[in-house]
């Protein structure tokens, strides 16, 4: 399989957690890059629902190393709870998981900044997951972070979380918010590094190792292309690079060892939080909604849903150099007698066929539709290419010409064996 990065190529929650299990079979190493438990990829081993956070989703298969990488932003107290979670449902964690020391600490005040923050925006705040994600990746970009090879030396971490609990309990205060007790942060966070510490290495050294011995990596992206920091809808994005450049920093294997770009994408779209979705359709979402889909696996909020947009897809295949796509929740769109698809954006009168930079201009945008009949029966049965209804396969063989890559992955229902490979 030699070395894939999978990434999501809408706004996450693509189905990235179920083609990860799919593919972690032929990987050696699973390794998540950026993001931090903002994340949640849902997973199903038969009955048993597995929504993983921090961890990453190759740890529900035996004999493979996963791997916390230095792009993550960690919170220790959620990540040992994880792990435990996980150890509940029997899934054992031991040398099989490697955390990276220097992966930057997600902290208390980090969320209350991010809770205190939204509530400043208002009507324009962002819709975060109020993990603290943002004011973790700020303090790291400001070099005033914390990370896990510090969590690990308890007596310089309890002088330097000192310093960075008196500084942010003044700027709670600004807020009006309750300043944290540096003696129960010490305790939590000091439990937790005892926990952690012997799963902290050098991740890079680990990975460069492995590539040598000629082991195959899966880089496990975690949100989608268009919450990029830098290629998406800012402000309404995330703090990390989530496209395929993010797992080489994220993680210190070069560019050239990269061999594949594997995009995961809905045959709809779907968005959490606030920002632009041209095509959103209310109608659409209660319908999906109706069906018992589309709540968040970190928030359980609905999700906002719409058309599959091919000139947002064909536009994360540009920026990730997506080779070969994965189509999730085909069954989504089992019972319509029409199925939409966007294939350009109208804005003032002219058509464009690319998505515009500046969030308030793709908020303006009119998605342009071509329509496609619905196959109107059941596709989870369905285990191979050609078990699905013909007009199921023009629709797929359409958004794949439209996005510009190659079909190699069909998914119709969260199940490992709903899985088509072409
Ligand atoms: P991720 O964040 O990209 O891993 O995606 P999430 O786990 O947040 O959301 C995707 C949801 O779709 C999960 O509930 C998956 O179990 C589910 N899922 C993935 N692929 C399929 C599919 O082909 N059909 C159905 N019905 N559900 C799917
Ligand atoms: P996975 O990996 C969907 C969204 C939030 C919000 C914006 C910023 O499961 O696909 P943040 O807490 O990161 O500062 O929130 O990003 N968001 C996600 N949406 N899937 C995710 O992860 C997300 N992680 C963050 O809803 O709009
Ligand atoms: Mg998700």
């Amino acid at each position: 399989m030699a070395n894939t990065i999978l990434i999501g190529a809408q706004w996450g929650d693509e189905g990235k957690g179920k083609i990860i299990d799919v593919l972690t079979e032929q990987a050696d190493i699973v390794v998540r890059t950026q993001g931090g438990n903002n994340a949640g990829h849902t997973v199903y081993l038969g009955p048993k629902k597995y929504v993983l956070h921090l961890v990453p989703s190759g740890i529900l298969r035996k004999r493979k190393t996963c791997v916390i990488g230095n792009g993550v932003v960690i919170d220790p107290v959620n990540l040992v709870g994880e792990i435990d979670g996980l150890e509940k449902l029997g899934i054992r964690m031991g040398s099989n998981l490697l955390i990276s020391e220097t992966a930057h600490l997600v902290f208390p005040y980090h969320r209350e900044l991010d809770a205190q923050r939204e509530v400043l925006k208002g009507k324009n705040k962002i819709g975060t997951t109020k993990r603290g994600i943002g004011p973790a990746y700020g303090d790291k970009a400001a070099r005033t972070g914390l990370r896990m090879i510090d969590l690990i030396k308890p007596d310089l971490f309890a002088e330097k979380l000192r310093a960075k609990i008196r500084e942010n309990n003044e700027i709670l205060k600004a807020f009006g918010a309750k300043p944290l007790s540096y003696k129960k942060v010490l305790e939590a966070y000091s439990e937790a590094g005892r926990r952690l510490q012997p799963f902290v290495s050098n991740t890079v050294v680990y990975l460069h190792q492995a590539c040598q011995a000629g082991k195959n990596i899966l880089f496990e992206g975690a949100q989608g292309t268009f919450l990029d920091i830098d290629h998406g809808t800012y402000p309404y994005v995330t703090s990390s690079n989530t496209t395929a450049g993010g797992a080489c920093t994220g993680s210190g294997v070069p560019p050239h060892r990269m061999d594949s770009v594997v995009g995961v994408m809905k045959a709809y779209t779907t968005r959490v939080g606030e920002g632009p979705f041209p095509t959103e359709n209310n109608e659409f979402a209660d319908f999906l909604h109706n069906l018992g889909r589309e709540f968040g696996a970190t928030t359980g909020r609905p999700r906002r849903c719409g058309w599959f947009d091919a000139v947002a897809t064909g536009h994360a295949t540009m920026v990730n150099g997506i080779d070969e796509i994965a189509v999730t929740n085909v069954d989504g769109l089992d019972t319509l007698d029409v199925i939409r698809v966007c294939v350009a954006y109208r804005h003032g009168g002219e058509r464009l066929d690319y998505v515009p930079a500046d969030a308030s201009v793709l908020a303006e945008c009119e998605p342009v539709y071509v329509e496609f009949p619905g196959w109107k029966c059941d596709t989870t049965k369905s285990r191979r290419w050609k078990d699905l209804p013909p007009k199921a396969r023009s629709y797929l063989n359409a958004i794949a010409e439209l996005t510009g890559a190659h079909l190699s992955i069909v998914s119709v229902g969260p199940a490992r064996e709903q899985t088509l490979f072409l």
